[in-house]
């Protein structure tokens, strides 16, 4: 049992370090929490105006993912899936700000490069594609999400159709407030600094 523990703890100690929360802060860029969203997200810390910043959150935020898959596959052959679903759930419920973390989009497209780099390559051309028609984030980085299954089965990856489901679904359900800002029509755009709160 000490492998699939070992997997569990490096991928959520590297999922939880919050880069957003740390970077903003340590560039005098506020505290993110009282921006826009409320969320330590590369979309939010765009939101405080720190394109630089917001580009090193989402870097950082994939990186996670991705060093999390390689070096518990390296170190722990066959363990990367714990690793991976430990890394998405330290994202998003960090013990470090009492489990109120991020939304996994940043990481799940990690994760998923690491994995299987089609799942990587789909989640990306969706993402940047889906962005730059709508400039909604939120609605980019969940049809992404999404997709991770989706490919898998189409890849020949059906192992990680049940990780990518349960990711992908934790993914949705930490959006459910811009879902609910989308059926209302007001869920903000990238490149305006407001956002509603929550
Ligand atoms: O990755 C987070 C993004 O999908 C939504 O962020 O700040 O607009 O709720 P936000």
């Amino acid at each position: 049992w000490t492998a699939p523990a070992a997997a569990l703890l490096i991928g959520y100690l590297l999922g939880s370090i919050p880069f957003g929360v740390i970077l903003t802060r340590a560039f005098g860029a506020g505290d993110l929490r009282t921006i826009g969203s409320g969320n330590i997200g590369a979309t939010n810390v765009l939101r405080t105006g720190r394109k630089g910043l917001a580009a090193a959150t989402l870097l950082l935020d994939l990186a996670k993912g991705v060093v999390a898959v390689l070096a518990v596959r390296a170190l722990l052959p066959g363990e990367e899936v714990l690793a991976a679903a430990a890394a998405l759930i330290g994202h998003c419920y960090p013990v470090w700000l009492r489990f109120r973390g991020g939304k996994g989009v940043a990481t799940l497209m990690g994760i998923a490069l690491a994995l299987h780099w089609p799942l990587g390559a789909v989640f990306a051309l969706l993402w940047l594609g889906l962005l730059a028609a709508t400039r909604i984030s939120s609605l980019a980085g969940m049809i992404a999400a999404i997709s991770t299954p989706v490919t898998a089965a189409m890849t020949d990856a059906f192992d990680l159709v049940p990780l990518l489901m349960a990711l992908a679904g934790i993914v949705l359900w930490k959006h459910r407030e811009n879902i609910g800002r989308l059926i209302n029509g007001d869920e903000p755009r990238v490149g305006r600094r407001t956002g509603a709160p929550g």
